[in-house]
């Protein structure tokens, strides 16, 4: 298995710049400013058929080449590092462990793009990650990689950590931009998109840590080896954080077309389900994507075995697959209840809606409460179908992506699942809690 990401993680030191350099670090800035025009470098990000890995897997080199050249002002490469969906933790990791590899990306692809300034936003919460980032960048400037004329070149770049402001919606790109702007961080109406007015109006890139951080490889290893790497159109190596029921949670980097079963079941991975119990089912790319049941997970409707790729989790579609997403890759095993693991994602999604579109703002908090009174005994038989109409009221009919996140867990849990529903209506007496009452927020017991 090729390791493009994590493969120096356990070299002692590896986070201070001495040893980081040592190891090979930072010689595609090298080879990028001496040997290689922005567009060469670009072409080669094009020619690896990276896939954005915050989420979308939109295509990299495609969303660089849109970027508006044309312009007169300034343009920016922005980091996302928000890192807020619940079962997503691999982008703290590469921050927190290799911090210099982020660093590194950053200075290869701001200059591809032509930016002299460029942001990394980070989840606030991460106050320990926001000290080693900064701790990097100043190393970086300390050795000459960053600041003005960099190795002697026309190029330059400043590059500024920005703590997040402390919500998921900060994530999306649009209210990323806003909220580094320094206003509140709604969701922008597109178009226009970033490629053509992002930060300040200006053109600006939005990719995602481990996106960002696959650049280096690529420079110095060319994009026809990434695209070596992997299946189809799902090229590269990708990180999971995986948890929930299994043996080894933890931060894994995979070759994309890795067996769904070799990853869950193997030792190097996840090493089987906790406790020798059954598998229930999976979410398979964070608490957005749709959930799926064992059976539908490790094999698609037609029986062909699942791999680990975008086209292969979403064969089916929404009725019988789900999407890779950010890799948030949650397990539960046969005592999990999908009816208390969907009211929990749907308080996420309630308390994080920023509460511009309707249908996302009231929807949210709409199936919130049913949930809860399904989960606590006190739900009625046309609630099912009330939670299916109201996810389908919000899916598609917002200004970001959040809309969906809420939805499909809701939609995707009742798919599969609609028994466990109908059962806690039909045996009220399964209440965990009769005195609990509704409390928008409340922390779980
Ligand atoms: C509510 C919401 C939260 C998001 N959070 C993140 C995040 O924390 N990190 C991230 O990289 N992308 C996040 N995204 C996706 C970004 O909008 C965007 O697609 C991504 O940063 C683009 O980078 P990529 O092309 O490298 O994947 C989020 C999207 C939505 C709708």
């Amino acid at each position: 298995m090729v390791k493009i990401l994590l493969d120096k993680i356990n070299v002692p030191g590896i986070k201070s710049y001495e040893v980081y350099r040592q190891n090979g670090g930072y010689t595609s800035v090298e080879k990028a400013l001496k040997k290689m025009t922005p567009d060469e470098v670009t072409e080669e990000v094009k020619t690896s058929g990276l896939r954005g890995r915050g989420g979308a897997g939109f295509p990299t080199g495609m969303k660089w080449s849109f970027l508006d050249r044309k312009s007169e002002r300034p343009r920016y490469l922005v980091c996302n590092a928000d890192e807020s969906e619940p079962g997503t933790f691999k982008d703290r990791y590469l921050m927190e462990f290799i911090p210099h590899l982020l660093v590194e990306g950053m200075i290869t692809s701001s200059y591809a793009l032509g930016a002299n300034t460029s942001y990394i936003y980070v989840r606030g919460e991460f106050k320990w990650i926001i000290k080693i980032l900064e701790n990097a960048i100043a190393e970086a400037y300390a050795a000459g990689w960053l600041g003005k004329n960099i190795l002697g070149t026309a190029y330059s770049l400043d590059l500024y950590v920005q703590p997040g402001g402390g919500a998921y919606i900060c994530g999306e790109e649009t209210a990323l931009l806003e909220s580094l702007e320094g206003k509140r961080g709604n969701p922008r109406i597109k178009p226009p998109f970033p490629a053509i007015k992002g930060l300040y109006e200006s053109p600006t890139v939005v990719n995602n840590v481990e996106t960002i951080a696959d650049v280096p490889w690529i420079v110095m290893n060319g994009g026809a080896e990434f695209s070596k790497i992997g299946v189809g159109r799902s090229t590269g190596t990708k990180l999971i954080s995986a948890c929930g029921n299994i043996n080894r949670p933890g931060v894994y980097e995979l070759e994309l077309g890795l067996p769904v079963e070799e990853f869950l079941y193997s030792d190097e991975y996840c090493g089987g389900i906790a406790g020798g119990k059954k598998l229930k089912a999976v979410v398979a790319g964070g608490s957005s994507v749709p959930i799926l049941p064992a059976e539908l997970f490790m094999k698609t409707a037609a029986g062909e075995p699942r791999l680990m790729t975008y086209e292969s989790l979403s064969e089916g579609g929404f009725v019988s697959g789900t999407m890779l997403g950010s890799g948030g890759f949650i397990v539960f095993d046969e005592s999990a209840c999908i009816v208390r693991n969907t009211w929990n994602f749907t308080r996420f999604y309630h308390h994080e809606s920023c509460g511009q579109c309707s249908p996302c703002r009231e929807g949210t908090g709409w199936m919130e409460k049913v949930l809860h009174r399904i989960e606590y005994g006190k739900g009625r038989q046309e609630d099912i179908d009330l939670l299916v109409d109201v996810a389908k009221k919000i899916e598609g009919n917002t200004i970001c992506p959040l809309g969906d996140a809420a939805a499909w867990p809701v939609a995707s849990a009742i798919r599969h699942f609609r028994h466990e529903f109908e059962y806690h209506i039909n045996h009220p007496e399964m209440v965990m809690k009769p005195e609990h009452v509704y409390q928008p927020n409340a922390v779980l017991a």
